[in-house]
């Protein structure tokens, strides 16, 4: 964003450029110099003379937050104890605390390792938080994860420094060792493996860190090494 974000407002701002926000090209005829483009412009059903992109109508939005819509029956979200046990303080802690959201979530997320859907629910019903506005920062932040992941995320570096120090085959490694795929989780719920692109260390390339321990310098020879320190199980 920070290098598309400059170009985006020189378009915006261009006089001969007009944006066609959701269109979609259906076809192009013609040589250089001479085109002729054919659109499909989809209704955004908002008046765009008026939009600003604030983003207000999204955290509002009455068909994503149902719950919210005046008359509308009440849908309760049912948790189970040992659930409600878990969110209980949380709730306690911050009703009422405007802008809380991020240490709800930070919270919910230590207690889970991952943001359960139902708890989410059942926090925008009871902090009066709506519920598109969670998954929005749910979902920006990659320190949450909104389905379950290991107790160790294991994060290898495929940026450009580490690429060429051959950070794939350490992907490749670690993919044989545990048995899973990148994005996924060890059926023991012990290791997730995630890439990155630049973790700014890259004067130590090739990089991975598993959890919050950051390992510089990675051989293959290394990484059975690194995984055992973290299960205390010897791998080949
Ligand atoms: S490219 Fe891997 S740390 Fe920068």
């Amino acid at each position: 964003m920070c290098t598309i974000a400059p170009r985006l407002v020189n378009i915006g701002r261009h006089p001969n450029i007009e944006i066609l926000s959701y269109s979609e090209v259906i076809d192009v005829k013609g040589e250089p110099g001479n085109f002729m483009v054919t659109l499909r412009k989809k209704p955004r059903f908002i008046n765009e003379d008026k939009c600003t992109g604030c983003g207000t109508c999204v955290a509002n939005c009455p068909v994503t937050n149902k719950i919210y819509l005046d008359g509308a029956e009440k849908v309760e979200i049912k948790l189970e104890p040992e659930d409600l046990e878990k969110v209980k303080g949380v709730i306690e802690e911050y009703k009422g605390v405007q802008g809380a959201l991020v240490p709800v979530l930070q919270d919910i997320n230590a207690g889970y390792n991952y943001l359960p859907e139902n708890v989410l629910r059942y926090i925008s019903e009871e902090l009066d938080i709506p519920l598109s506005l969670i998954y929005r920062v749910a979902t920006f932040y990659n320190a949450f994860s909104l389905k379950p992941i290991g107790k160790y995320k294991i994060t290898v570096c495929l940026g450009t420094t580490c690429h060429v120090k051959g950070a794939p085959r350490i992907v490749d490694t670690l993919e044989r060792e545990l048995g899973i795929k990148i994005g996924e989780t060890t059926e023991d719920m012990n290791f997730t493996l995630e890439t990155v692109n630049c973790v700014g260390c890259c004067g130590l390339a090739p990089v991975m860190t598993v959890g919050e321990d950051l390992y510089g310098k990675v051989t293959l020879a290394k990484i059975p090494k690194i995984i055992e320190q973290y299960t205390g199980i010897k791998v080949s």
